[in-house]
């Protein structure tokens, strides 16, 4: 039988490393990217290339980049908020004119609520919106491919409950500019399954599943039953973090994104087949390695519940 195909992307380095408060060198981030690959992982989004003032860990980026080992099947992502984020990466990419590049893909952000937008973007949802859509235009006619964000799909911490509707208008407009695909993020990381399902029904409605990927914080312990119920809606690119890294600077007491381990494990003999490089797949016990090994430069350990119990027996 032919099982359903399943994609990550590991946004350890990026969503993972975000909101530590102490300074992570660059050689650690360049190192974790490395062992992403090696270990079987085929998108990996490396960092961002935010403001400073707002995000002082991602301000390395583009040493990260530069120090990083790339491989050819892998493809490496950058998240930027502006046009400055994305005259940043193009002007990289024209001083490093490497095969294969330093990354050819960007991910650009909104949210569903205009409170967390403002938050994050400094301005409303519709504004952010604008400002967006000529650098996807402007990424696109630089052979970049464009991955959308819509963060708060189910609840924001600054205005409660979210409106699925918005979810979808905001999905379908990120769609329309260009983006291959929308992430739909559970931010804040309190979705339910039930909540995941209604919303994914309302997007749903006007929004092809196969342009849609699934990005769950842990915070309240639904990510794993959040991921497993986006795949049962047709979702087939996760996002997912290894050592369950993560939080957002703007979600306060948000953790983590789901641990890449817990996924891996939560799919093994299931109708699902996670892609990856390692003979086909992600390599778990690599992964769990690397989680701990990561956690362990942070100065703590893996929270990652497969990553702690594999480590233990
Ligand atoms: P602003 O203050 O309104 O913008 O911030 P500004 O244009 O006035 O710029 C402020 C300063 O930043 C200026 O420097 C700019 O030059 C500089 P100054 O003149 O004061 O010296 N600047 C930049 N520097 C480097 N790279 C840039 C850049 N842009 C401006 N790209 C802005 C607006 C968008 C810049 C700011 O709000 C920002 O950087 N936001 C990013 C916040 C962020 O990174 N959030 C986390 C990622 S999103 C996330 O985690 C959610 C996600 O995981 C999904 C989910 O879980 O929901 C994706
Ligand atoms: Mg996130």
């Amino acid at each position: 039988t032919t099982k359903n195909v399943v994609n990550i992307v590991e946004v350890s380095p990026r969503d993972g490393l975000q909101n530590e408060k102490g300074v992570i060198p660059v050689s650690v981030k360049a190192e974790l990217v490395t062992r992403l690959g090696r270990a079987g992982v085929q998108i990996i989004e490396a960092g961002s290339f935010v403001s400073p003032k707002w995000v002082p860990q991602m301000a390395g980026t583009a040493e990260v980049l530069s120090q990083m080992e790339r491989l050819q099947n892998v493809r490496y992502q950058v998240l930027v908020p502006n046009q400055k984020g994305l005259d940043a990466v193009t002007a990289l990419l024209a001083e490093q004119p490497v095969s294969p590049p330093l990354t050819d893909e960007i991910s650009i952000f909104t949210a569903a609520t205009d409170a967390f937008t403002r938050a994050n973007l400094n301005t409303t949802t519709a504004e952010s919106l604008a400002r967006l859509a000529p650098v996807a235009r402007a990424a696109l006619d630089h052979g970049l491919r464009v991955r959308g964000y819509v963060s708060v799909v189910i609840a924001c911490p600054y205005s409660g409950q979210v409106d699925y509707i918005r979810v979808r208008e905001v999905t379908k407009a990120l769609l329309d500019m260009g983006c291959y695909e929308v992430s739909l993020g559970d931010t804040v990381g309190m979705g339910t399954p039930s909540q995941v399902s209604e919303m994914l029904d309302e997007v749903k409605k006007d929004v092809p599943v196969e342009k849609l990927a699934g990005h769950f914080h842990d915070t309240y312990g639904t990510a794993v039953a959040n991921v497993l119920t986006a795949l049962d809606h047709g979702v087939r690119t996760i996002d997912a973090s290894v050592g369950g890294l993560g939080g957002c600077p703007y979600s306060p007491g948000a953790t983590g994104n789901v641990a890449t381990e817990d996924v891996l494990y939560a799919l093994q003999g299931s109708q699902y087949h996670v892609a990856g490089n390692a003979d086909g797949t992600i390599d778990l016990n690599k992964m769990v390695d690397i989680g701990w090994w990561i956690s362990e430069q942070l100065g703590r350990e893996s929270v990652s519940r497969v990553g702690r119990a594999i480590r233990s027996r």
